[in-house]
């Protein structure tokens, strides 16, 4: 947590993996509807742009990925992995997946299990799951709109 003017902000990252930018879209989405929190100061991140010792300095930490064979996508499961040395009691977290056809929640299920089972120290508040019209997308017209409102409800959540 950081303090600017007297007020606590929350720190906020999402980390995400994305093959044809779809779920950066989503993940995008996500953290601008988390900043309109002004409590709050939100970063996304790829898998490969942050270390994961550097979660700990973050209040809240969402993960997001695509369903790649009914899974979530290999690199976000090889960072769950490397990050689960890493102490982050007392902290809130989300999951979300973007995936095409009839594969609704199936990765973001199977992620939020690997989230609890390699970083039991997060508390789950939230899963969503976002459709894209084919493998390279783009996304659904609505679901750029679902994520700002998810990001917002979570931000709201950070106050309580
Ligand atoms: C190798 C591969 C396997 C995939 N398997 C599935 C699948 O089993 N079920 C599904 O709903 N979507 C599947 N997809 C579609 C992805 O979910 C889609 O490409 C993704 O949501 C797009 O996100 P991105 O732009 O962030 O990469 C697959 C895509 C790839 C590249």
């Amino acid at each position: 947590m950081t303090t600017l003017q007297g007020i606590s902000m929350k720190k906020v990252i999402v980390v995400y993996e994305s093959v044809y930018g779809n779920t950066k879209k989503i993940a995008e989405a996500i953290a601008s509807g988390i900043n309109e929190y002004e409590g709050a100061e939100c970063v996304v991140r790829k898998t490969g742009e942050i270390h994961t010792d550097d979660l700990c300095n973050y209040d809240a930490i969402l993960f997001g990925c695509p369903n790649h064979d009914q899974e979530p996508a290999r690199n976000l499961l090889k960072f769950l992995d490397r990050a689960s040395i890493v102490h982050l009691e007392g902290k809130i977290g989300a999951v979300f997946d973007t995936y095409t056809g009839g594969n609704k929640d199936v990765a973001a299920k199977k992620l939020e299990t690997k989230v609890r089972e390699k970083m039991s120290g997060i508390e789950l508040i939230g899963r969503l799951s976002f459709k894209v019209t084919g493998r390279k997308g783009p996304l659904f017209d609505d679901e750029e709109r679902k994520a700002l409102e998810f990001g917002i409800q979570f931000g709201q959540k950070l106050s309580s």
